[in-house]
């Protein structure tokens, strides 16, 4: 039997870890009723906790009476406390599915520690039951042995990462979640501060100024288990409040980061038993975005992006040749396996292009027997088309799916459509595959704001050789900056930091603000720089997303343990609710 500690608790054992080596023990459990079956003067009774489950057996010769009638009324949920004597199954009983499946509990004594209504959805793995229902009832959803797996495989990656943060000198540091404004990009979630009317803090979407503080207070290696907020669109990867692993080191570059972190990682995995080969691949960001077409690729399977634009340069299809004349690509994908599709199932993909802002999807099929079938072919010199199946490597059985456009919107047409096709063809992606996407540029045109913003964040340091391009050519800048980047989802990102104030001046201007701006927003940054800050550098990981891929899930609210709903509200509590007229008094706001 485990040495399990008893000393404080109801039960002796937990009811997954009784075997036949127990047997003739005498064991109290303590637990939910599952299922109960009543064989004829016998009740068998499957008693759960977080661990597993134990068949007790209720036999009227053991029991009292009344301790029997009440087991015949047993539902399922009721709160039981069992003492009896493990014994081993009949040989026909045994059931080498379950854990506990060669021995059962013969009860001597029961209490009904607390009963239940009826639940309102099965306790166990694999239900249908829709998600709102079960974030309704979240504590019952968490009973299911699957959830109580995540929650638990989250802890043990925390305390992995904690332990091997530990090792490396960094110390765990709390920041203000009642703090200013850090632009990550996101909205701001505000709260009202009432002793100063009409002033609000903006909860952390990340502790990044913070951190930076902390290197300038000489802290050197920094760490937090950091909740953020952000008010941004939710998916299933993102939630309005999630955790970072936060780190900040000082006196580094960006590879002493990525090292670190690779040992970090390494020292994770291993903890919840996943191999991974180390050092991980830096890739940098013109090849990720030329070879997949996005930032954050899934490198478990090939269909790379081929540039055709130097072959259909000129061309007698108008579409490309304009394209390319224009200034813009061709570049295409080979979806090996789907030369067979028909006609109808391959112009249904144009809407993941038109998605993607493409205005067309031009394709050829090659069937399995030989015919090439497309609208595009006949457009084509003879030359020019042998030339494209050659650097497509296109033979019998695949499918050729072009994005002729600005780089950025073929790439990301054909990033979609990769993974699309992936999806479509049941590409295995067993296993984990993670690299490192490094060198992003500085900064990024927002076409609807008309104005320069930062492709990380403003306080991220010029690559050195592009400084002098800041204010005349700032798509030119490269950044010392880093994404860690796991089965095609980003789990970190981190730069290293602009650490003198005349460059973070700078870079601020280039986003558009005034220096009195600058002063007001950012003063305590820019003093902070002025007063001894080191160069210093870190990441943050996104520890629910890492924790999702690990548990084979498709959405982080699997793995947290209350999470929002889609419209940002949680089912179980009402949050957000009304507040009262007085309570808008105080903190003197008026709705609209
Ligand atoms: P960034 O904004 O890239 O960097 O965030 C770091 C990581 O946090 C995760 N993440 C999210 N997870 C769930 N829901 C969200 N809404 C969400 N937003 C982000 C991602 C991401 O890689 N301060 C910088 C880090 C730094 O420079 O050190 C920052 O916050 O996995
Ligand atoms: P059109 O001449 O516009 O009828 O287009 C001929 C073929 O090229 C069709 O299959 C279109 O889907 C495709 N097409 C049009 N524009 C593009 C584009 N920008 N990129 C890729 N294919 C395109």
């Amino acid at each position: 039997m485990m040495d399990f500690e008893n000393r404080y608790c109801m039960h002796t054992a937990t009811c997954g870890e009784l075997r036949a080596a127990d047997c003739g023990e005498e064991v109290t459990l303590a637990g939910w009723a599952w299922h109960t079956r009543d064989h004829g003067g016998l009740i068998f009774v499957d008693l759960r906790d977080r661990t597993g489950y134990t068949q007790i057996v209720v036999d009227p010769d053991c029991v009292t009476p009344d301790e029997f009638r009440e087991a015949e009324h047993f539902g399922r949920e009721d709160v039981l406390k069992v003492t009896g004597t493990v014994r081993r199954r009949d040989d026909e009983a045994v059931n080498p599915n379950m854990a506990t499946g060669e021995i059962e509990v013969l009860a001597r004594s029961l209490e009904v520690l607390n009963k239940s209504k009826t639940p309102p959805f099965s306790i166990e793995d694999g239900i249908e039951t829709d998600e709102t229902t079960r974030m309704k009832w979240r504590y019952l959803d968490l009973r299911r042995p699957e959830m109580y797996g995540n929650l638990r495989l989250r802890h043990e990656v925390a305390a992995a990462m904690r332990k091997a943060l530990n090792e490396r000198g960094f110390i765990e540091v709390e920041t203000p979640i009642l703090a200013n404004s850090t632009p990550e990009g996101a909205r701001d979630y505000i709260v009202p501060s009432r002793p100063n009317p009409g002033r609000f803090y903006a909860l952390p979407q990340s502790p990044q100024q913070f951190k930076q503080m902390l290197m300038a207070a000489g802290v050197e290696r920094y760490y937090q288990i950091a909740r953020c907020f952000r008010d941004e669109d939710l998916r299933a990867d993102r939630q309005p409040e999630f955790t970072q692993v936060d780190i900040e080191m000082s006196f580094v570059e960006g590879d002493d980061v990525m090292d670190m972190m690779e040992g970090v990682m390494q020292e994770t995995l291993e903890a919840v038993g996943v191999h991974q080969e180390f050092p991980l691949q830096r890739m940098p960001y013109a090849e990720a975005m030329d070879r997949f077409g996005c930032d954050r690729p899934d490198t478990r399977f090939g269909m790379e992006l081929v540039d055709l634009t130097d072959i259909v340069r000129g061309c007698g299809f108008g579409v490309f040749s304009k394209a390319v004349e224009a200034g813009g690509v061709v570049k295409a994908i080979n979806a090996k396996g789907a030369g067979n599709w028909s006609r109808g199932d391959v112009e249904k993909l144009g809407d993941i292009a038109a998605e993607n802002g493409a205005k067309g999807m031009a394709w050829i099929a090659f069937t399995d027997d030989g015919q090439e079938k497309s609208p595009i072919i006949k457009f084509f010199e003879p030359e020019v088309y042998e030339r494209l199946k050659e650097a497509m490597d296109a033979q019998p059985g695949d499918l050729l799916l072009f994005a002729a456009d600005k780089p950025a919107v073929a790439n990301a047409v054909l990033s979609a459509l990769r993974l699309a096709m992936a999806d479509a063809l049941d590409i295995p992606r067993e296993g984990h595959a993670l690299l490192w996407v490094v060198n992003f540029p500085m900064f990024k045109y927002d076409e609807d704001e008309k104005k320069y913003a930062a492709e990380h964040h403003p306080f991220t340091m010029v690559r050195a050789e592009d400084l002098d391009k800041i204010e005349d050519a700032p798509l030119e800048c490269g950044s010392y900056s880093y994404d860690l980047i796991m089965d095609g989802f980003e789990v970190g990102g981190g730069t290293i930091r602009i650490h003198t104030s005349d460059l973070q001046r700078r870079v601020l201007r280039r986003l558009g603000l005034s220096d009195e701006q600058i002063d007001e927003k950012f003063g305590h940054l820019i003093n902070a720089l002025d007063l001894g800050a080191p160069p210093h550098g870190g990441i943050a990981l996104g520890l629910d997303r890492l924790v999702m891929l690990l548990a084979g899930k498709d959405s982080i609210r699997d793995v947290i343990a209350f999470p929002k709903t889609s419209s940002a509200a949680d089912p179980m509590t009402g949050a957000p609710s009304e507040v009262t007229a007085r309570q808008l008094k105080e903190v003197s706001l008026r709705l609209l």
